[in-house]
Protein backbone atom coordinates (compact mmCIF):
# COMPACT_ATOMS: atom_id res chain seq x y z
CA UNK A 1 0.00 0.00 0.00
CA UNK A 2 1.19 3.47 -1.10
CA UNK A 3 1.96 5.58 1.77
CA UNK A 4 0.32 8.83 2.39
CA UNK A 5 2.92 12.17 2.84
CA UNK A 6 0.77 14.41 4.52
CA UNK A 7 -2.43 14.67 6.25
CA UNK A 8 -5.75 15.51 3.80
CA UNK A 9 -7.40 18.64 5.00
CA UNK A 10 -10.89 18.02 5.17
CA UNK A 11 -14.11 20.38 5.76
CA UNK A 12 -17.05 19.32 7.61
CA UNK A 13 -20.07 21.31 7.80
CA UNK A 14 -18.78 22.35 11.84
CA UNK A 15 -15.84 23.78 10.33
CA UNK A 16 -15.32 27.38 10.58
CA UNK A 17 -15.73 29.86 7.12
CA UNK A 18 -12.67 31.33 6.75
CA UNK A 19 -12.33 34.67 4.83
CA UNK A 20 -9.32 36.79 4.35
CA UNK A 21 -10.19 40.46 5.35
CA UNK A 22 -7.98 43.94 5.29
CA UNK A 23 -7.46 45.96 8.36
CA UNK A 24 -7.34 49.87 7.25
CA UNK A 25 -4.67 51.98 9.35
CA UNK A 26 -7.65 53.29 11.27
CA UNK A 27 -8.74 50.00 12.67
CA UNK A 28 -11.84 49.41 10.27
CA UNK A 29 -12.48 46.36 8.37
CA UNK A 30 -15.33 45.35 6.38
CA UNK A 31 -16.63 41.61 7.39
CA UNK A 32 -17.98 39.47 4.82
CA UNK A 33 -20.69 37.81 6.71
CA UNK A 34 -23.35 35.91 5.74
CA UNK A 35 -26.44 37.91 4.70
CA UNK A 36 -29.65 38.80 7.09
CA UNK A 37 -33.09 38.59 6.08
CA UNK A 38 -33.64 42.23 4.39
CA UNK A 39 -34.04 44.61 7.09
CA UNK A 40 -32.94 42.37 9.71
CA UNK A 41 -29.58 43.65 11.50
CA UNK A 42 -27.90 41.36 13.85
CA UNK A 43 -25.65 42.30 17.28
CA UNK A 44 -22.50 40.74 18.22
CA UNK A 45 -19.71 41.29 20.68
CA UNK A 46 -16.42 42.42 19.21
CA UNK A 47 -13.71 40.81 21.46
CA UNK A 48 -10.35 42.36 20.42
CA UNK A 49 -7.16 39.54 22.20
CA UNK A 50 -3.56 39.63 21.70
CA UNK A 51 -3.21 37.28 18.78
CA UNK A 52 -7.26 37.17 17.62
CA UNK A 53 -10.08 38.92 17.19
CA UNK A 54 -13.72 36.98 18.27
CA UNK A 55 -17.25 37.97 16.69
CA UNK A 56 -19.64 36.46 19.07
CA UNK A 57 -23.29 36.67 18.23
CA UNK A 58 -25.37 38.17 20.47
CA UNK A 59 -28.67 36.09 19.81
CA UNK A 60 -31.21 35.64 22.90
CA UNK A 61 -31.30 32.29 22.66
CA UNK A 62 -32.24 30.70 25.80
CA UNK A 63 -33.52 26.97 26.05
CA UNK A 64 -33.49 25.80 29.40
CA UNK A 65 -34.37 28.12 32.59
CA UNK A 66 -33.43 26.55 36.24
CA UNK A 67 -35.59 28.12 38.92
CA UNK A 68 -34.76 27.74 42.60
CA UNK A 69 -38.49 28.86 44.22
CA UNK A 70 -37.02 28.24 47.45
CA UNK A 71 -33.97 27.61 49.80
CA UNK A 72 -36.25 26.02 52.72
CA UNK A 73 -36.43 22.33 52.86
CA UNK A 74 -38.03 19.85 55.67
CA UNK A 75 -35.08 17.54 55.12
CA UNK A 76 -31.94 17.88 56.47
CA UNK A 77 -30.18 15.07 54.28
CA UNK A 78 -26.58 14.78 55.21
CA UNK A 79 -25.12 15.38 51.28
CA UNK A 80 -26.40 18.66 51.02
CA UNK A 81 -24.54 22.10 50.12
CA UNK A 82 -26.98 24.23 52.44
CA UNK A 83 -24.55 22.91 55.07
CA UNK A 84 -22.14 24.86 53.60
CA UNK A 85 -23.36 28.08 52.84
CA UNK A 86 -24.10 31.01 54.27
CA UNK A 87 -27.11 31.88 52.55
CA UNK A 88 -30.25 32.71 54.50
CA UNK A 89 -33.40 30.04 53.81
CA UNK A 90 -36.31 31.88 52.67
CA UNK A 91 -38.69 31.14 49.62
CA UNK A 92 -38.67 33.41 46.58
CA UNK A 93 -40.70 36.17 46.91
CA UNK A 94 -43.77 36.42 44.19
CA UNK A 95 -42.64 39.53 43.15
CA UNK A 96 -39.43 38.19 42.03
CA UNK A 97 -41.36 35.20 40.54
CA UNK A 98 -43.95 37.52 38.25
CA UNK A 99 -40.36 39.74 37.30
CA UNK A 100 -38.88 35.62 35.62
CA UNK A 101 -42.43 34.93 34.38
CA UNK A 102 -43.01 38.18 32.17
CA UNK A 103 -39.73 37.67 31.01
CA UNK A 104 -40.14 34.58 29.51
CA UNK A 105 -41.78 36.39 26.26
CA UNK A 106 -38.67 38.02 25.26
CA UNK A 107 -37.04 34.18 25.50
CA UNK A 108 -38.04 33.41 21.69
CA UNK A 109 -36.29 29.71 21.89
CA UNK A 110 -37.21 28.78 25.48
CA UNK A 111 -38.20 24.90 25.95
CA UNK A 112 -38.68 23.97 29.06
CA UNK A 113 -38.63 25.70 32.49
CA UNK A 114 -37.37 23.01 35.46
CA UNK A 115 -38.09 24.00 39.05
CA UNK A 116 -35.53 22.92 41.25
CA UNK A 117 -32.11 24.44 42.79
CA UNK A 118 -31.03 24.13 46.75
CA UNK A 119 -34.56 23.74 48.88
CA UNK A 120 -37.73 21.59 48.40
CA UNK A 121 -39.65 23.20 45.60
CA UNK A 122 -43.03 21.67 47.16
CA UNK A 123 -42.21 23.92 50.19
CA UNK A 124 -43.17 26.89 47.94
CA UNK A 125 -47.00 27.73 49.24
CA UNK A 126 -47.08 29.18 45.41
CA UNK A 127 -45.65 26.50 43.34
CA UNK A 128 -48.30 24.87 41.87
CA UNK A 129 -49.21 28.08 40.82
CA UNK A 130 -45.96 28.56 39.07
CA UNK A 131 -45.85 25.64 37.25
CA UNK A 132 -49.33 25.95 35.81
CA UNK A 133 -48.49 29.35 34.45
CA UNK A 134 -45.54 27.87 32.99
CA UNK A 135 -47.81 25.52 31.41
CA UNK A 136 -50.20 27.98 30.15
CA UNK A 137 -47.56 29.37 27.91
CA UNK A 138 -47.40 26.27 26.35
CA UNK A 139 -43.58 25.38 27.38
CA UNK A 140 -42.57 22.34 29.22
CA UNK A 141 -42.44 22.33 33.47
CA UNK A 142 -40.24 20.00 35.13
CA UNK A 143 -39.59 19.43 39.13
CA UNK A 144 -36.86 17.98 41.57
CA UNK A 145 -38.61 16.92 44.94
CA UNK A 146 -37.54 14.90 47.87
CA UNK A 147 -41.16 13.60 47.45
CA UNK A 148 -42.76 13.95 50.73
CA UNK A 149 -44.98 16.84 50.24
CA UNK A 150 -46.59 14.88 47.24
CA UNK A 151 -49.96 14.74 48.80
CA UNK A 152 -52.94 13.32 46.77
CA UNK A 153 -54.31 17.46 46.09
CA UNK A 154 -50.79 17.69 44.83
CA UNK A 155 -50.89 14.43 42.77
CA UNK A 156 -54.18 15.62 40.94
CA UNK A 157 -52.63 19.05 40.54
CA UNK A 158 -49.89 18.13 38.59
CA UNK A 159 -52.15 15.46 36.75
CA UNK A 160 -54.91 18.54 35.83
CA UNK A 161 -51.64 20.90 34.42
CA UNK A 162 -49.60 17.67 32.60
CA UNK A 163 -46.72 18.44 34.02
CA UNK A 164 -43.92 16.97 31.79
CA UNK A 165 -41.08 15.53 34.24
CA UNK A 166 -41.25 15.27 38.16
CA UNK A 167 -37.92 13.92 39.68
CA UNK A 168 -37.95 12.40 42.80
CA UNK A 169 -34.17 12.16 44.91
CA UNK A 170 -34.29 8.41 46.36
CA UNK A 171 -30.99 8.19 47.76
CA UNK A 172 -31.16 3.93 48.15
CA UNK A 173 -33.17 1.69 49.74
CA UNK A 174 -34.99 2.04 53.02
CA UNK A 175 -31.54 2.28 55.33
CA UNK A 176 -28.90 4.15 53.40
CA UNK A 177 -31.48 6.44 52.75
CA UNK A 178 -33.07 7.03 55.98
CA UNK A 179 -29.38 7.80 57.26
CA UNK A 180 -28.61 10.45 54.08
CA UNK A 181 -31.98 12.06 53.95
CA UNK A 182 -32.36 12.90 57.42
CA UNK A 183 -35.74 14.01 58.44
CA UNK A 184 -37.02 12.01 55.26
CA UNK A 185 -38.77 8.80 55.23
CA UNK A 186 -38.51 6.01 52.25
CA UNK A 187 -41.40 4.46 53.22
CA UNK A 188 -43.51 7.43 52.69
CA UNK A 189 -41.78 8.65 49.69
CA UNK A 190 -42.08 5.28 47.90
CA UNK A 191 -46.10 5.23 48.76
CA UNK A 192 -46.56 8.71 47.36
CA UNK A 193 -44.61 7.83 44.02
CA UNK A 194 -47.10 5.18 44.10
CA UNK A 195 -49.63 7.28 44.38
CA UNK A 196 -49.11 9.39 41.81
CA UNK A 197 -48.80 6.39 39.82
CA UNK A 198 -52.16 4.72 40.65
CA UNK A 199 -53.83 8.36 39.85
CA UNK A 200 -52.06 8.71 36.45
CA UNK A 201 -53.32 5.23 35.62
CA UNK A 202 -57.08 5.99 36.97
CA UNK A 203 -56.71 9.08 34.87
CA UNK A 204 -54.68 7.43 31.71
CA UNK A 205 -52.52 10.26 32.21
CA UNK A 206 -48.60 9.97 30.50
CA UNK A 207 -47.44 12.90 32.76
CA UNK A 208 -46.20 13.44 34.88
CA UNK A 209 -43.40 10.86 34.01
CA UNK A 210 -41.40 10.17 37.11
CA UNK A 211 -37.40 10.47 37.12
CA UNK A 212 -35.52 9.17 39.76
CA UNK A 213 -31.87 10.91 40.84
CA UNK A 214 -29.95 8.65 43.16
CA UNK A 215 -26.39 10.22 44.54
CA UNK A 216 -23.90 7.66 44.34
CA UNK A 217 -21.53 7.58 47.95
CA UNK A 218 -19.01 4.93 49.16
CA UNK A 219 -21.89 4.22 51.62
CA UNK A 220 -24.70 3.31 49.26
CA UNK A 221 -23.37 2.63 45.87
CA UNK A 222 -23.62 -0.77 46.52
CA UNK A 223 -27.25 -0.86 46.81
CA UNK A 224 -27.62 0.39 42.82
CA UNK A 225 -28.84 -3.35 41.64
CA UNK A 226 -31.75 -2.75 44.33
CA UNK A 227 -32.51 0.88 42.87
CA UNK A 228 -32.64 -0.64 39.54
CA UNK A 229 -34.93 -3.29 40.83
CA UNK A 230 -37.32 -0.13 42.91
CA UNK A 231 -37.12 1.92 39.39
CA UNK A 232 -38.49 -0.47 37.32
CA UNK A 233 -41.73 -0.81 40.36
CA UNK A 234 -42.38 2.69 40.28
CA UNK A 235 -42.33 2.61 36.68
CA UNK A 236 -39.68 5.79 36.39
CA UNK A 237 -39.14 6.81 32.82
CA UNK A 238 -35.88 8.21 33.57
CA UNK A 239 -32.90 7.65 36.06
CA UNK A 240 -29.90 9.95 36.74
CA UNK A 241 -26.85 8.48 39.18
CA UNK A 242 -24.64 11.13 40.12
CA UNK A 243 -21.55 11.39 42.27
CA UNK A 244 -21.30 13.20 45.70
CA UNK A 245 -19.82 16.79 45.55
CA UNK A 246 -18.66 17.08 48.96
CA UNK A 247 -19.69 19.97 50.89
CA UNK A 248 -18.42 19.69 54.44
CA UNK A 249 -15.32 17.76 55.42
CA UNK A 250 -17.46 14.61 56.96
CA UNK A 251 -18.52 13.16 53.41
CA UNK A 252 -15.16 14.07 51.78
CA UNK A 253 -13.92 10.21 51.88
CA UNK A 254 -17.10 9.35 50.65
CA UNK A 255 -16.44 10.21 47.03
CA UNK A 256 -16.06 7.04 44.53
CA UNK A 257 -14.45 8.98 41.65
CA UNK A 258 -10.68 7.77 40.96
CA UNK A 259 -11.15 6.02 44.30
CA UNK A 260 -12.91 2.55 43.92
CA UNK A 261 -12.74 0.08 41.39
CA UNK A 262 -16.17 -0.12 41.15
CA UNK A 263 -16.23 -0.77 37.01
CA UNK A 264 -18.66 -3.99 37.51
CA UNK A 265 -21.33 -1.11 38.03
CA UNK A 266 -21.27 -0.18 34.74
CA UNK A 267 -23.15 -3.31 34.55
CA UNK A 268 -25.66 -1.39 35.78
CA UNK A 269 -26.54 0.22 32.55
CA UNK A 270 -27.84 -3.42 31.23
CA UNK A 271 -30.04 -3.43 34.29
CA UNK A 272 -31.81 -0.09 33.55
CA UNK A 273 -31.99 -0.84 30.18
CA UNK A 274 -35.53 0.19 30.12
CA UNK A 275 -35.71 3.76 31.12
CA UNK A 276 -33.47 6.38 30.08
CA UNK A 277 -30.21 5.97 32.41
CA UNK A 278 -27.63 8.87 32.55
CA UNK A 279 -24.48 7.73 34.21
CA UNK A 280 -21.67 9.40 35.66
CA UNK A 281 -18.24 8.86 34.06
CA UNK A 282 -15.95 7.85 37.10
CA UNK A 283 -12.37 9.00 36.30
CA UNK A 284 -11.20 11.93 35.11
CA UNK A 285 -11.32 12.02 31.33
CA UNK A 286 -9.61 14.83 28.78
CA UNK A 287 -12.70 15.41 27.74
CA UNK A 288 -14.53 18.43 29.16
CA UNK A 289 -17.96 19.64 28.52
CA UNK A 290 -20.80 22.18 30.53
CA UNK A 291 -24.49 20.52 30.16
CA UNK A 292 -25.53 23.73 31.36
CA UNK A 293 -24.10 26.35 28.49
CA UNK A 294 -24.21 23.19 25.79
CA UNK A 295 -28.24 23.25 26.51
CA UNK A 296 -28.42 27.17 26.69
CA UNK A 297 -29.45 27.23 30.20
CA UNK A 298 -30.00 30.36 32.31
CA UNK A 299 -30.12 29.38 36.48
CA UNK A 300 -32.01 31.99 38.92
CA UNK A 301 -31.59 31.44 42.51
CA UNK A 302 -34.51 32.39 45.02
CA UNK A 303 -33.18 36.24 45.14
CA UNK A 304 -33.86 36.50 41.78
CA UNK A 305 -29.46 36.50 40.50
CA UNK A 306 -28.95 34.87 37.44
CA UNK A 307 -26.25 32.54 37.27
CA UNK A 308 -25.09 30.64 34.56
CA UNK A 309 -25.17 27.01 36.27
CA UNK A 310 -25.96 25.25 39.85
CA UNK A 311 -22.86 25.36 40.19
CA UNK A 312 -22.40 28.95 40.59
CA UNK A 313 -25.84 29.70 42.00
CA UNK A 314 -24.42 30.15 45.80
CA UNK A 315 -21.12 30.73 47.77
CA UNK A 316 -20.43 28.06 49.34
CA UNK A 317 -16.88 25.27 50.44
CA UNK A 318 -16.60 22.37 48.62
CA UNK A 319 -14.30 19.42 48.41
CA UNK A 320 -12.84 18.59 45.05
CA UNK A 321 -10.88 14.94 45.52
CA UNK A 322 -10.75 15.89 49.39
CA UNK A 323 -9.22 19.58 48.63
CA UNK A 324 -10.73 21.87 50.68
CA UNK A 325 -12.18 24.65 47.73
CA UNK A 326 -14.16 27.70 48.29
CA UNK A 327 -16.84 28.45 44.99
CA UNK A 328 -18.02 32.35 44.88
CA UNK A 329 -21.02 32.65 43.39
CA UNK A 330 -21.02 34.21 39.92
CA UNK A 331 -24.25 36.30 38.99
CA UNK A 332 -24.01 38.30 35.76
CA UNK A 333 -27.25 39.98 36.38
CA UNK A 334 -30.05 40.16 38.81
CA UNK A 335 -33.92 40.10 37.84
CA UNK A 336 -35.37 43.38 39.10
CA UNK A 337 -33.12 45.10 37.36
CA UNK A 338 -33.11 43.94 34.07
CA UNK A 339 -34.71 41.57 31.60
CA UNK A 340 -33.86 38.07 31.16
CA UNK A 341 -32.69 38.65 27.42
CA UNK A 342 -30.97 41.64 28.60
CA UNK A 343 -28.93 39.45 30.90
CA UNK A 344 -28.23 36.44 28.64
CA UNK A 345 -26.66 39.21 26.39
CA UNK A 346 -24.12 41.49 28.55
CA UNK A 347 -21.18 40.98 27.07
CA UNK A 348 -19.39 39.88 30.55
CA UNK A 349 -21.84 36.64 30.17
CA UNK A 350 -21.48 35.95 26.62
CA UNK A 351 -17.70 35.85 27.05
CA UNK A 352 -17.93 33.81 29.93
CA UNK A 353 -20.24 31.41 27.76
CA UNK A 354 -18.18 31.62 24.85
CA UNK A 355 -14.78 30.01 26.79
CA UNK A 356 -17.35 27.50 28.61
CA UNK A 357 -18.31 26.63 25.14
CA UNK A 358 -14.89 26.18 24.04
CA UNK A 359 -13.75 25.01 27.31
CA UNK A 360 -10.60 27.61 27.31
CA UNK A 361 -9.93 26.69 31.51
CA UNK A 362 -6.79 24.88 32.23
CA UNK A 363 -7.05 21.46 34.11
CA UNK A 364 -6.52 21.77 37.97
CA UNK A 365 -7.56 18.13 39.24
CA UNK A 366 -4.39 16.80 37.32
CA UNK A 367 -2.13 19.84 37.09
CA UNK A 368 1.43 19.07 38.67
CA UNK A 369 1.22 22.88 40.35
CA UNK A 370 -1.71 21.69 42.00
CA UNK A 371 0.05 21.56 45.63
CA UNK A 372 1.55 25.17 45.55
CA UNK A 373 -1.06 26.98 43.73
CA UNK A 374 -3.31 29.75 45.06
CA UNK A 375 -5.51 30.05 42.20
CA UNK A 376 -6.80 26.20 42.94
CA UNK A 377 -8.40 27.67 46.29
CA UNK A 378 -11.29 28.69 44.79
CA UNK A 379 -12.83 29.72 41.54
CA UNK A 380 -12.39 33.39 41.31
CA UNK A 381 -9.45 33.18 38.48
CA UNK A 382 -7.00 30.48 36.91
CA UNK A 383 -3.49 30.71 35.50
CA UNK A 384 -4.88 31.01 31.88
CA UNK A 385 -6.65 34.54 33.34
CA UNK A 386 -9.88 33.59 33.40
CA UNK A 387 -12.33 35.06 35.76
CA UNK A 388 -14.39 33.15 36.77
CA UNK A 389 -12.45 30.04 36.31
CA UNK A 390 -14.39 26.55 35.60
CA UNK A 391 -10.90 24.30 35.82
CA UNK A 392 -11.80 22.50 38.59
CA UNK A 393 -15.41 21.92 37.54
CA UNK A 394 -16.71 18.43 38.68
CA UNK A 395 -20.23 18.93 36.12
CA UNK A 396 -18.50 19.47 33.37
CA UNK A 397 -16.06 16.17 33.93
CA UNK A 398 -19.68 14.32 33.48
CA UNK A 399 -18.69 13.46 37.29
CA UNK A 400 -21.82 15.24 38.91
CA UNK A 401 -24.95 15.59 37.18
CA UNK A 402 -28.20 16.81 37.39
CA UNK A 403 -31.66 16.79 35.60
C1 LIG B 1 -30.28 19.83 46.24
S1 LIG B 1 -31.62 18.81 45.79
C2 LIG B 1 -32.97 19.94 45.67
C3 LIG B 1 -34.30 19.33 45.33
C4 LIG B 1 -34.93 18.48 46.41
N1 LIG B 1 -34.87 19.05 47.69
C5 LIG B 1 -34.35 17.08 46.38
O1 LIG B 1 -33.72 16.68 47.34
O2 LIG B 1 -34.55 16.43 45.35
C6 LIG B 1 -31.31 18.39 44.11
C7 LIG B 1 -30.54 17.10 43.94
O3 LIG B 1 -29.20 17.28 44.39
C8 LIG B 1 -28.79 16.09 45.02
N2 LIG B 1 -27.68 16.34 45.94
C9 LIG B 1 -27.77 16.73 47.23
N3 LIG B 1 -26.54 16.84 47.75
C10 LIG B 1 -25.65 16.52 46.79
C11 LIG B 1 -24.23 16.43 46.73
N4 LIG B 1 -23.49 16.73 47.79
N5 LIG B 1 -23.65 16.04 45.59
C12 LIG B 1 -24.41 15.75 44.49
N6 LIG B 1 -25.77 15.83 44.48
C13 LIG B 1 -26.37 16.21 45.62
C14 LIG B 1 -30.05 15.65 45.73
O4 LIG B 1 -29.99 14.29 46.12
C15 LIG B 1 -31.10 15.92 44.71
O5 LIG B 1 -31.28 14.80 43.87
S1 LIG C 1 -34.19 17.26 50.41
FE1 LIG C 1 -32.94 18.31 48.86
S2 LIG C 1 -32.75 20.44 49.57
FE2 LIG C 1 -33.59 19.23 51.27
S3 LIG C 1 -31.82 18.77 52.52
FE3 LIG C 1 -32.12 17.06 51.08
S4 LIG C 1 -30.88 17.51 49.25
FE4 LIG C 1 -31.06 19.39 50.48
S1 LIG D 1 -4.88 27.25 38.31
FE1 LIG D 1 -3.15 26.30 39.37
S2 LIG D 1 -3.77 24.17 39.73
FE2 LIG D 1 -5.15 25.05 38.19
S3 LIG D 1 -4.22 24.46 36.25
FE3 LIG D 1 -3.47 26.50 36.76
S4 LIG D 1 -1.54 26.16 37.86
FE4 LIG D 1 -2.65 24.23 37.80
S1 LIG E 1 -18.33 24.36 33.73
FE1 LIG E 1 -19.12 24.06 35.79
S2 LIG E 1 -18.83 26.00 36.87
FE2 LIG E 1 -18.58 26.37 34.66
S3 LIG E 1 -20.59 27.02 33.97
FE3 LIG E 1 -20.50 24.82 33.66
S4 LIG E 1 -21.31 23.86 35.53
FE4 LIG E 1 -20.88 26.03 35.95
Amino acid sequence: MKRRQEINVFSTSAAPREKVVTITPDGQTALPLQQNAPGDSREALLVENADSCLLIPRTVDVRKLYIEPTTICNFNCTTCIRHSWADDLAHMDWSVFVRIYEGLDRLPQLECVHFGGFGEPFSHPRLLEMLALVKDKGLQAEVITNGSLLSDEVIERLIDMQLDRLFVSLDGPEEEYNQIRQGGDFAAVVKNIRALNRAKEKRASRFPELGIEFVATRDNYQKLPALSELTRQLKARRVIVTNLLPYHREMKDQILYDVEDITDLFSLEEAFNMRRLRFPEMRLRTDRMCKFVRDNAMAINYRGRVAPCYALMHSYHCYVYGREKEIFAYHPGRVDEKALDEIWIEPNYLRFRYNVRNFAFPSCPDCKFLDGCTYACDNEADCWGNSPSCADCLWSRQLVLCP
